[in-house]
């Protein structure tokens, strides 16, 4: 599996708090049958953020070269995950935005509660200013269990959807839980993501979240949802659908 959405930068936001903790997330991912691994700490999405890109980089390097002297081969790529804020269009104009892996994606998250119109707006702005849009755990927002058809609309226009494990095992409770599952039902999920914090709650491990695809999906559209649709995200390529 490839992770596009893992806090695992050690020392950096509410993710890995060392650099051992972030090498023991890296071991459970790979032990669990995760090769790839994008690191996306949280980035605010104001202008004021712009001065945490460096010490990102760093640690980037740090846990590089950690998982290297360790012998884990789990492959790191750079990323973020933006919150989007009032500002966040204007550094999407100004391409300062940090992406995914070596293409144009950026992954965007809003705060749980915020209105339909402002997410529609904002990633609407962001897609114009020419990148692609991953919007993260959108079963998570309140707007869109109130009416998940929301996403049929950024579906089409292009949106990726990115489910978190622990909405489709229920540890956020029966909201995502359910909004989780009728996407991945209808097959409007692009992918699913660990949202990883931690190596005991929120982990990087893989197992159950497998196993549970494998029972509740057609084997094409599981193999796209953990492997196929993840890595072309890393690379900036188009999402492929169930034929
Ligand atoms: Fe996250």
């Amino acid at each position: 599996m490839t992770d596009i959405h893992c806090h695992i930068l050690p020392d950096l936001d509410d993710g890995a708090a060392s650099l051992e903790e972030a090498l023991e997330m890296a071991r459970m991912a790979y032990f669990s049958g995760v090769t790839d691994i994008a690191a996306t700490p949280h980035f605010r999405g104001e202008r004021e953020q712009l001065r945490i890109l460096e010490p990102m980089e760093r640690r980037f390097r740090l846990l590089s070269e950690a998982l290297r002297r360790e012998n884990i081969p789990v492959r790191l790529h750079p990323g973020a995950e933006v919150l989007c804020l009032p500002e966040t269009p204007l550094l999407a104009a100004r391409h300062e935005l940090p992406t995914l892996g070596t293409g144009d994606h950026v992954l965007c998250e809003f705060y749980f509660d915020e209105s339909f119109t402002f997410m529609d707006q904002t990633l609407t702005e962001i897609a114009e200013a020419g990148y692609r849009v991953v919007v993260a755990h959108p079963e998570r927002y309140g707007a869109v269990q109130r009416d998940p058809y929301l996403l049929k609309r950024w579906a089409r226009q292009g949106f990726v959807l990115q489910i978190n494990k622990g909405s489709v095992l229920g540890a956020f409770g029966p909201g995502p839980e359910r909004a989780a599952n009728d996407l991945l039902a209808v097959g409007l999920a692009h992918l699913i993501a660990t949202d990883a914090h931690s190596c005991r709650s929120r982990t990087t491990h893989v197992g159950s979240l497998r196993e549970w695809v494998e029972e509740h999906c057609h084997e094409d559209y599981a193999q796209i949802l953990l492997d196929r649709n993840p890595r072309r995200v890393l690379e900036g390529r188009p999402m492929v659908g169930q034929d």
